[in-house]
């Protein structure tokens, strides 16, 4: 029979290989086709540390990761004791995510905008597969066009036929309603998505207003974003897929490293403790 003294020797290597493997995995996922990071943005003004202000701020950034895990949009006001620290906000998933992504996507936002807009009243942030933003100017069931993210891919590699496949599939998102839009024809692929606070004539307003854009603006690039303040259109053909196309944005990176590895910890922790449970339960049995 094993000695309790042989038993821990095996523990620690194990437990050693858990967390090493709790720490390491998430820099796989970093790159996937929800977290990477698209853009970002922070207003000038800024509010002080430790102000009433700052503790609305963080009640609304809660109350939108808690509301991911069951909705793919939602919109709140916190308005604390007096209306002059009122902030707005709201986030929107990518249509085809399901809720536990959406979560996901929505905390590692949240977790980003914290390094990328230090103490500033308002912020935006949008991730491949959601959009997360808060002001103290209300913003919310507010149509804007405003052009927030122009790319365009190189001009080489389209003939006649593949210009007529990609002006179809922007045809067939315009034609298409609800606020979360794909099309696809041969290896060119699109979507679109509103921001949930859209009615459906001011989506289709914006969608077709994106859409515009982008045969103006990207001619014949083999890509093109257009993403404005309340909803975005894009075209990728094979090989420069939008949905595989990593941003190694810095900030953004350093921040999901720190998530990742609080979660890695924790993680590791849990498993620290179940393990020591069920240690003490085989010791028990043997006692007895
Ligand atoms: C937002 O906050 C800034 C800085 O505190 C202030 O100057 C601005 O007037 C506020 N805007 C609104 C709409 O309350
Ligand atoms: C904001 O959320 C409330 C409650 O969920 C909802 O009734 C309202 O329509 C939403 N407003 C906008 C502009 O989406």
């Amino acid at each position: 029979m094993l000695s309790r003294g042989s038993r821990s020797s095996l523990v620690l290597p194990l437990l050693v290989t858990l967390v090493h493997l709790c720490l390491t995995r998430p820099s796989f996922s970093s790159s996937s086709s929800t977290d990477g990071f698209v853009f970002g943005g922070c207003t000038q003004q800024k509010y002080e540390p430790d102000s009433a202000y700052e503790s609305n701020i963080n009640s609304l950034l809660t109350s939108l990761v808690n509301s991911a895990t069951y909705a793919s949009y939602n919109n709140f006001t916190v308005t604390g004791s007096s209306s002059h620290d009122v902030v707005y906000g709201l986030f929107q998933c990518r249509g085809d995510l399901a809720m536990p992504d959406c979560a996901t996507c929505v905390a590692r936002a949240v977790s980003q905008l914290g390094g990328l807009c230090t103490q500033t009243c308002g912020a935006a942030i949008q991730l491949q597969g959601c959009y997360v933003k808060y002001d103290n100017a209300t913003f919310l069931g507010v149509e804007d066009k405003t052009v927030v993210l122009k790319k365009c891919g190189p001009s080489e590699g389209y003939d006649a036929d593949g210009l007529g496949r990609r002006d179809a599939v922007l045809g067939s998102l315009a034609g298409s309603g609800g606020p979360y839009r794909v099309g696809g024809s041969g290896e060119v692929q699109g979507v679109a998505q509103c921001v949930g606070d859209l009615s459906f004539g001011e989506c289709q307003d914006c969608v077709s207003d994106a859409i515009g854009r982008l045969k103006n603006d990207c001619g014949q690039a083999v890509y093109g974003d257009m993403f404005l303040a309340k909803c975005y259109a894009r075209y990728s053909t094979a090989g420069s897929h939008f949905y595989s196309k990593p941003h190694n944005d810095k900030s953004s990176n350093d921040g999901e490293k720190t998530f990742a590895i609080i979660i890695g910890l924790l993680a590791g922790v849990a498993l620290i403790i179940i393990f020591l449970a069920f240690l003490r339960k085989i010791c028990e049995g043997h006692g007895k």
